[in-house]
């Protein structure tokens, strides 16, 4: 079902793409399985996602996840767990308003939702102070590699 819808024209390409939100179906593991493996390096956790995980992970997360869709193609997904904000665009439709339509619609329906971002991940930092979030904690791990 066609969750929310936006026209965005693109006036150097003269291109017009539609963006619709949706929530995920069973036929979209495999695309928010393969583009959180592949854009791994930008999250927090970075396991590597089996098959198997991610459906034992959608089973029961199923309601949490929605994807973008351009011009009826998936080009990226967002989901809420907990108020957590987790959020990917396909690298080739990266930096064309994907994640902050994605953005700017999740917090219709998750207004208190957060996201926690590593300080190297520029794109998202980005992102999420473009929709209007700010910085207010700091996250600080031990190094490991330091003796207790
Ligand atoms: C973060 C991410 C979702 C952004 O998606 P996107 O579709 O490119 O986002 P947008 O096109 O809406 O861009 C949002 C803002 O971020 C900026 N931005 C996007 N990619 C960027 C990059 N690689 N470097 C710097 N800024 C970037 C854009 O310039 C834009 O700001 P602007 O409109 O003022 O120029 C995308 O880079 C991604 O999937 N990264 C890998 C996964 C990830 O790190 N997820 C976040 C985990 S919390």
């Amino acid at each position: 079902m066609v969750y929310f819808s936006i026209i965005r024209t693109d006036m150097k390409d003269i291109k017009m793409t539609t963006l619709e939100l949706i929530k995920n179906s069973p036929r979209h593991w495999d695309f928010i399985r393969k583009l959180r493996n592949s854009a791994k390096k930008g999250f927090v956790q970075q396991e590597h996602i089996t098959e198997i995980q991610q459906a034992e992970h959608m089973l029961k997360y199923n309601n949490n996840y929605w994807v973008c869709l351009a011009d009826e193609k998936p080009v990226g997904y967002v989901g809420v767990i907990d108020d957590d904000i987790r959020v990917a665009t396909h690298p080739a439709f990266q930096g064309q308003g994907v994640g902050s339509f994605m953005i700017n619609e999740i917090v219709k329906l998750f207004p208190d939702a957060v996201a926690k971002v590593k300080l190297d991940n520029e794109a998202s930092l980005k992102l999420f102070e473009k929709c209007g979030f700010e910085k207010k904690f700091y996250l600080l791990e031990r190094d490991a590699s330091q003796p207790i």
